[in-house]
């Protein structure tokens, strides 16, 4: 959970702001009492709420049942009903007026500029959907992505889908083994990467790692390759009969393509997500009930009209870019920007300069993005004209006061409401969020819950109160339905604290106006820069090193990333704690996960803090860490272990 200090700062605020008349006027939900009547309508009358939702889409099949709880927590939406998400979000626009319509505008690092209408966008999904069948690609067949943020990767998100292929998409920031893993957890046939992608000035050379990941891998049969660089910058090869250009194959095939009709509870795409134990979650999404959740909370959360541009920075690697770039806003007809690189080339104003140029009107960022253009300074959004905005929105992780005011003074001048939105891989879409015409909003609170969902606050024992779990009452559409492969980590991780509630694993606060406060992780995870990473991930790695005994790792306040790793590393005897060895453990976590998972800093020492039965006190190295007075240490096997950390910690 977040720190003590923060905890005391979101206790205090006090400041309200109200939903602006001029946004409210044309906002698709004006006003809280609109919004309190549907959302007692979504709750008293669940199903069929979402059976109406569900009917704005296109349904070769209508289902039989919206929601069938036989079996929970396995629960299914819209049994029956034949669908195609990909369909949904390109062809069905094409018989309206949208079909010339800008759907996807891009601009690469280098400053490159791609624009799709519709139209486009819906011919070039066609023609790599035949490319997919045409390198074996079956229904239900998983595929690899990883590709860093170009066009193609959303054609290559949405081929899958209209072929009924699950995608599994890897964040161009992993290392060959996180990508190894992944691709033996899912048995993936394909991977698709690039000859490489823009990050900083520099080129990634993301075929190579693929390479490296697949050597010995017993399933992948070919890797499609997109040219993305140029030739000079470094040689891209090519294995004979295992990979192939994908402009080779383009130009072979048809762009006529009927969509694969897909049932309902289909499998849509696996994402991996950091747990508490070492091995990451393929957290399964389906077809019908995840196209109609990202639907309605793009619709409503970002208020989408046609004259937008819609901006979410995030990649498309994590589920943000899944749902809120691609699926969200296509399902509804709108038009996205997606930008290949970092905000800080070839300046730090480079964000600014994309608002102005696109008149991007919705821009959808983290809180660590936030902090970062803060410490920047504002000399670098003052110089563009960012008019053009009227809505903001956050995710990812706690967002405090003081970045939420200069966000809304300095980028939204004070004239665009924000939305801070809380949810997750597993959640599929928004669950906690202002909607922006009809919910006034606080700095740092994600506020209400979306339509169709019933959070609340339980203790330990499961009662409600008004600080502790967060947990959801109900099922909802987007939700996950599973982690694949482990049906039965599913219950145990989200299920089994009280039965049958879903349990998140964030602590939350609610106010006496019902807005709920989050607080943070209340597991092992720890949320980086909005990055989930699981802190035993990184303990595995460091005690595969000869030197190493025991480690343990654990988040702290950072005032940029929301938190940072702090790695406690206890040596076997004889070994010396020197510079090389701290570098050597750095090394095994960026090529074992990726530098994004590194930790701020290593701490070695003689023991780390155990409980008399073994179990390491991550909550005294947290303390230590954040300088706080040490809490409850009666447990302690030996008391002596403590202060010579803390010593060691404020030395270093
Ligand atoms: C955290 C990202 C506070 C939370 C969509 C959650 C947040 C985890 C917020 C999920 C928010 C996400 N305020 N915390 N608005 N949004 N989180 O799966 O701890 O990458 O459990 O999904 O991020 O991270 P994930």
């Amino acid at each position: 959970m977040n720190t003590t200090k923060e905890f005391d700062t979101v206790l205090k605020e006090t400041r309200l702001f109200k939903p602006l008349p001029e946004f409210s006027k044309n906002a698709h939900i004006s006003s809280l009492k609109d919004y309190e009547r549907i959302y007692k309508e979504s709750i008293e009358h669940n199903e069929s709420f979402w059976g109406n939702v569900a009917e704005e889409l296109h349904w070769f099949k209508k289902w039989k049942n919206v929601l069938n709880t036989k079996e929970a927590p396995f629960y299914k939406w819209f049994e029956g009903g034949k669908t195609n998400i990909a369909y949904n979000a390109l062809d069905r626009h094409l018989t309206t007026a949208r079909k010339n319509k800008i759907a996807l505008l891009w601009e690469g690092e280098p400053g490159d500029k791609k624009s799709f209408s519709y139209w486009q966008l819906t011919q070039e999904v066609k023609k790599c959907a035949h490319v997919l069948k045409y390198l074996g690609i079956q229904k239900g067949d998983r595929v690899i992505i990883y590709l860093p943020m170009i066009p193609e990767l959303a054609i290559c998100v949405l081929a899958c889908a209209r072929i009924g292929a699950v995608h599994s998409v890897i964040f161009a920031g992993f290392a060959a083994d996180a990508i190894k893993d992944r691709i033996d957890d899912c048995k993936a046939k394909l991977v698709i990467t690039a000859d490489g992608g823009y990050r900083r000035g520099k080129v990634l050379p993301l075929k190579s790692t693929v390479d490296e990941a697949i050597k010995d891998s017993a399933t992948i049969e070919n890797v499609l390759v997109i040219k993305r660089k140029e030739d000079a910058v470094f040689p891209c090869t090519l294995q004979k009969n295992r990979d192939h250009w994908y402009h080779e194959l383009y130009h072979k095939v048809s762009s006529e393509h009927e969509a694969e009709v897909m049932d309902s509870e289909d499998m849509l795409f696996l994402l991996y997500t950091s747990g508490t134990t070492g091995k990451p979650k393929g957290i399964m999404h389906t077809t019908g009930g995840y196209m109609t959740y990202a639907y309605l909370t793009s619709k409503y959360v970002f208020d989408l009209h046609d004259t937008d541009v819609f901006w979410c920075t995030a990649d498309i690697g994590w589920v943000t870019g899944h749902s809120y770039l691609v699926y969200g806003p296509l399902l509804n007809g709108a038009t996205v920007l997606m930008y290949e690189g970092t905000p800080q080339f070839p300046d730090e104003g480079r964000f600014w300069k994309l608002i102005e140029d696109y008149g991007v009107t919705i821009f959808y960022t983290a809180p660590t993005a936030i902090r970062t253009f803060m410490k920047w300074g504002d000399e670098w959004p003052k110089k563009y004209n960012l008019s053009s905005l009227r809505l903001l929105g956050t995710v990812g992780e706690p967002i405090n006061p003081e970045a939420w005011m200069w966000y809304h003074r300095i980028i939204g001048n004070e004239k665009c409401p924000i939305v801070d939105t809380w949810w997750q891989t597993e959640t599929g879409g928004i669950m906690l969020t202002p909607l922006p015409g009809a919910i006034s909003t606080k700095p740092g609170s994600a506020t209400l819950p979306f339509f169709g969902i019933e959070p609340a606050i339980y203790t330990n024992d499961g009662k409600e109160t008004d600080a502790g779990y967060l947990v959801i009452k109900n099922p909802w559409p987007g939700m996950l339905r599973g982690i694949y492969g482990d049906p039965d980590r599913y219950i145990k991780t989200y299920w089994s604290k009280w039965n049958g509630i879903y349990f998140p694993g964030d602590g939350a606060r609610k106010d006496t106006d019902g807005y709920y406060w989050i607080l943070g992780r209340v597991d092992d995870v720890v949320n980086v820069s909005g990055h989930r990473i699981g802190t035993s991930e990184l303990e595995s790695i460091f005690i595969e090193h000869p030197a190493v005994a025991e480690s343990a790792v654990i988040g702290a306040h950072h005032e940029v990333k929301g938190q940072s790793l702090i790695a406690f590393v206890s040596l076997r005897s004889g070994q010396q704690s020197t510079p090389k060895l701290e570098k050597e453990l750095m090394n095994l976590i960026e090529t074992k996960i990726g530098k994004f998972a590194c930790p701020e800093r290593i701490i070695f020492s003689a023991d780390v803090p155990k409980t008399r039965s073994g179990k390491i006190m991550r909550r005294l190295l947290r303390d230590i860490a954040e300088g706080r007075a040490l809490g409850n240490v009666t447990t302690l096997a030996d008391p002596a272990v403590i202060e010579t950390l803390k010593t060691q910690y404020n030395e270093e």
